[in-house]
C-alpha cells in the first residue's frame, strides 16, 4: 500500500467501519511503472478493492479494502441467471498541483442510487460511495498515471449474491470498488470515430432500463457494436426504440451537434433525457461549462435524417460523442442502411475547445469554478 494506513478513512460512513486489509503481495515498483507507461483501457488493475456487503436483515455491512481477487460465487447467485447489476464510471487524477482528486464523485454516487432502484437493488449512501473511491484511490495513489489524459478509472460496482433461482430482488448484495490506470479510450490521441446508426436492433425504451446503468443495458447492447465492427465503425449510434427515427446516444457515450459556422456563436445541441437514454455526467459538465465559454447549449430530439441533411446544409459544422472514458471523441462518418455520410474530417475547433477546456479543469490547469472537483490527498 503507498499510503500510511493512518490516512485511509476509518468509516464509509457512520456506522459502517472499514476494515483494511493491506495487500502483501503488491506488484513490483517496475512491474506497476511498466504498466503505467501504456497502461491502454480496462486491462490492467490495481493492487486493492474495497468490498461492502448489504444484506436483507443487516443492511451495508462488512466495509473491507483489501487485495484485489478474484470473487467466490455460489453457482446460483442471482446476477449469474437475472443480471441483477448495477455499475458506474468515474476517474481520478494526479493533478498539476499534486494533489489527487477526483471528478464529480456525487453525481456517480447520485446515478447509482438512482441505478439501484430501476433494478430493485439496496441504495448504497452517496457519502459511503464516494468513500469507497476514495479510500481505493488513496491505497492505490502509485496506480495513478501522470501525463496526458491519463487518469485511474474506477469502476463501483453492485452484484446480487443471493444463491436463489426464483425471480425476485435478491436479498444478498456485494458491492465493490474497482480501479484501473487508464489512458484514452480510443486510444489516446484525439482520433475521430466512425458510427453506425442502429436500424435493427434499439437499447432501450421508455419506462425499460436505458437510464440505468447497468449491466443489461450492454450485454444487450454488443450485437449491434459486433455490427457495427462488421461495418468497419467504431462504435454503434442508438436511434430511439419507438419511432427508430430519433439519435438518442452512442455504445457507451451522449452525442452533440454543433450548430454554426461561426465558432463564436455557436450552438451545441445534445439529445434530450428522453427516458431511455443515460444521463452522462460529461453531458451534464459540457451543458453547464457551454455558458462560462460563451457558448449556447440546448436539448432537444434530433432525428437521424435531420442530421444528416443539416450536415449537408452546413448547419451542423461537428458532432462529438462524450464521457467519462472517451472524454470528448470527434464523430467524422455515419454509416446506415439509409445512407452513409461525412460529418467531419479533423477536429473541429469548437470540439477541441470544449475538449480542453474538460480536461483543463480535470487535470488542474483551468479554475474549477463549479466545484466539479473532489480533493482526496
Ligand atoms: N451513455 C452510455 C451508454 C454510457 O455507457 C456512458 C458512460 O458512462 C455515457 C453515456 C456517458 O456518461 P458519463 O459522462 O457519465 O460517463
Ligand atoms: C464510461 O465512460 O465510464 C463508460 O462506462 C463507458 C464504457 C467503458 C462502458
Amino acid at each position: 500500500m503507498s499510503t500510511a494506513t493512518a490516512s485511509l478513512p476509518t468509516q464509509l460512513a457512520d456506522g459502517l467501519p472499514l476494515r483494511v486489509v493491506p495487500n502483501a503481495n503488491p506488484r513490483p515498483a517496475a512491474e506497476r511503472e511498466a504498466i503505467l507507461a501504456d497502461p491502454g483501457f480496462g486491462q490492467q488493475f490495481t493492487d486493492h478493492m474495497v468490498i461492502v456487503r448489504w444484506s436483507a436483515d443487516r443492511g451495508w455491512h462488512d466495509a473491507t479494502l483489501q487485495a484485489y481477487q478474484p470473487f467466490s460465487l455460489d453457482p446460483a447467485a442471482a446476477v449469474l441467471h437475472y443480471a441483477q447489476e448495477i455499475f458506474e464510471g468515474l476517474k481520478a487524477y494526479q493533478r498539476s498541483d499534486g494533489t489527487i482528486a477526483s471528478f464529480r464523485p456525487e453525481a456517480n454516487a447520485e446515478r447509482f442510487v438512482t441505478s439501484a432502484r430501476r433494478l430493485a437493488m439496496p441504495e448504497l449512501p452517496p457519502e459511503a460511495f464516494v468513500a469507497a473511491c476514495d479510500a481505493l484511490v488513496l491505497a492505490d495513489r502509485a496506480w495513478i498515471p501522470t501525463g496526458g489524459e491519463m487518469s485511474l478509472y474506477l469502476r463501483p460496482f453492485m452484484i446480487a449474491t443471493e444463491p436463489f433461482l426464483g425471480v425476485r430482488p435478491s436479498k444478498e448484495y456485494v458491492f465493490c470498488v474497482i480501479a484501473s490506470p487508464a489512458a484514452g479510450y480510443f486510444g489516446g490521441t484525439v482520433k475521430g470515430v466512425s458510427v453506425y446508426a442502429s436500424e435493427d436492433y434499439v437499447r432501450a425504451v421508455p419506462g425499460g432500463t436505458g437510464e440505468a446503468k447497468c449491466g443489461g443495458n450492454y450485454a444487450a447492447s454488443l450485437l449491434a457494436q459486433a455490427q457495427a465492427a462488421d461495418e468497419g465503425c467504431d462504435q454503434v449510434v442508438w436511434l430511439d426504440g419507438v419511432e427508430r427515427k430519433y439519435v438518442e446516444e452512442m455504445g457507451g457515450m451522449n452525442l452533440f451537434f454543433v450548430y454554426g459556422a461561426d465558432p463564436d456563436a455557436v450552438e451545441i445541441v445534445t439529445p434530450d433525457l428522453s427516458g431511455s437514454l443515460l444521463p452522462g455526467i460529461t453531458r451534464r459538465s459540457l451543458i453547464e461549462a457551454a455558458g462560462d465559454l460563451g457558448i449556447a447549449a440546448s436539448e432537444r430530439r434530433i432525428s437521424l435524417e435531420q442530421w444528416r441533411a443539416d450536415v449537408a446544409s452546413g448547419a451542423i459544422t461537428e458532432t462529438f460523442a462524450c464521457g467519462t472514458a472517451a472524454v470528448i471523441t470527434p464523430v467524422y462518418t455515419c454509416k446506415a442502411r439509409t445512407g452513409d455520410f461525412e460529418v467531419g474530417s479533423e477536429p473541429g475547433p469548437v470540439t477541441m475547445r470544449l475538449r480542453e477546456h474538460l480536461l483543463g479543469v480535470q487535470h488542474g490547469t483551468i479554475e474549477d469554478t463549479h466545484h466539479w472537483i473532489h480533493t482526496i490527498g
